[in-house]
């Protein structure tokens, strides 16, 4: 059968199945380790074809690429990389056992206090709410909640305005989980709202710049990675054939150029024209209507190790490349100096691949924000696509500084 068929009776079987929990059995995770260009280019055959999920794709050689196979496939792709001489190791045996771990320990946690934060666990949509409501309630002089828009399936898109008062102050904007499977990426905004907002130790941090901060981006799809599919990634728009947008090739800045598929079952299906999915439309007003504060635009993703900033569309450097590095490099060396991860830093292109249409391309090309970053979090191993929830603690504390840094920079620069 080709691909083609295959991908669509696939996606006909989610269909008649919608609403049953969609398993993993027999799916690997290898970890491959490409030493040149040519050997780089044995892998870009994969993408796009269903059988084949990239959980880790950087361009860099010698870091190691992470990728999910499909049972049927995985006969076929060993004999690849023998046959071109690509090493690589089985990283995860059975991704359907992990996933299964994973639940079990999940299902005996115990959920957090309504109101509450854990960086324990992660969190579901409704209990990240509900402690962003709780910190207005208590702390109605500094925190504000906008509802900035509904997803596709009527879910409020919320994000909370930490600020010490006055109008037109120099804003740093963040939003994580635009991409629904990579957990941490939410725990990672929480606790930045958390130390803002409820450690007096960082009370300076707001006094002269503002935050906005959206945890959960795409929360239909967040959801459907705790009810149903744990590895998607997509937004939950009805398609003809599939479901969802990759929101993060779906902002209007040379959309579809480059590292986007036109095809709807595709996890880089980039829409069927710039902006159809409301939460990407609702991120555009806002950073369009703040534009002019915001001077500072991140976005939190998972799983990589890489602090990247546009552009993403090409591989050429962006006139303010220096800077941009300058600053990263400021973040990292503070992640670096606690002990924490040690970056790589560079452009989304030359760092992880062409990929048209992303949120911090369109913050700097399409709205003017010069600072724009995408920040990909430790994540991964063979514990399953997110680090345990053990290690919650230890990732969003050494990036707390990488955060306190981007705000020093601006501080000095802004104000
Ligand atoms: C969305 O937010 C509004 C305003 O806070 C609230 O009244 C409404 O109940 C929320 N909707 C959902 C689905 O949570
Ligand atoms: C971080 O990585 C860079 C580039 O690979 C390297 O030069 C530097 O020594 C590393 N720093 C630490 C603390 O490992
Ligand atoms: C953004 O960068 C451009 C070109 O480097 C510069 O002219 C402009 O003033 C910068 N905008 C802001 C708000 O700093
Ligand atoms: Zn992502």
């Amino acid at each position: 059968m080709n691909k083609l068929l295959a991908a669509i009776f696939l996606a006909l079987i989610d269909i008649v199945f919608s609403g049953d929990v969609v398993h993993y059995e027999g799916y690997k995770v290898y970890q491959i380790y490409p030493k040149t260009v040519a050997e780089s280019e044995v892998l870009n055959n994969y993408e796009g074809d269903t059988n084949f999920d990239f959980w880790a794709k950087p361009r860099i050689l010698a870091a190691p690429v992470d990728l999910m196979v499909a049972p049927t496939a995985q006969w076929s792709f060993e004999k690849d990389m023998e046959s071109n001489g690509i090493s690589y190791k089985l990283l995860i045996r059975n991704v359907e056992e992990t996933i299964q771990a994973e639940n079990v320990r999940l299902r005996a946690a115990p959920r957090v206090e309504p109101g509450e934060v854990t960086f324990t666990e992660f969190m579901r949509h409704d209990e990240i709410n509900a402690y962003l409501q709780r910190l207005e309630t208590q702390y109605p002089d500094i925190v504000q909640l906008e509802i900035i828009g509904q997803s596709f399936e009527g879910r409020n898109l919320t994000l909370i305005r930490i600020s010490s008062g006055g109008a037109n102050k120099p804003t740093i904007f963040a939003d994580a989980t635009i991409h629904a499977r990579e957990w941490i990426a939410g725990s990672m905004a929480l606790y930045i709202i958390n130390q803002l907002v409820e450690n007096p130790e960082n009370a300076a941090l707001y006094q002269d710049i503002d935050w906005a901060i959206i945890p959960v981006a795409n929360p239909d799809g967040y959801e459907y990675t705790h009810t149903t599919e744990r590895l998607w990634r997509k937004t939950r728009s009805t398609g003809t054939i599939c479901y969802g947008v990759d929101p993060n090739r779906n902002f209007d800045f040379e959309w579809m150029v480059a590292g986007a598929s036109s095809w709807q079952c595709s996890d880089v299906y980039g829409g069927y024209a710039p902006f159809s999915e409301p939460e990407t439309g609702a991120l555009r007003d806002y950073l369009l209507a703040h534009k002019d504060n915001i001077k500072l635009y991140l976005a939190i993703h998972s799983y990589g190790r890489y602090l990247i900033f546009p552009w993403g569309y090409t591989n050429a450097l962006p006139d303010d490349n220096d800077l941009l590095v300058a600053v990263a490099e400021r973040v990292n060396s503070a992640i670096v100096a606690v002990g924490g991860t040690n970056y790589t830093i560079g452009t989304s292109t030359n760092v992880l691949g062409l990929a048209a249409g992303c949120s911090d391309d369109y913050a700097k090309g399409g709205a003017g924000i010069n600072l724009s970053y995408c920040v990909e979090l430790p994540g991964g191993g063979n514990a399953g696509f997110n680090p345990p929830a053990t290690s919650i603690q230890e990732i969003v504390q050494e990036t707390w500084e990488g955060f306190k840094a981007y705000h020093q920079y601006i501080q000095e620069t802004f104000v």
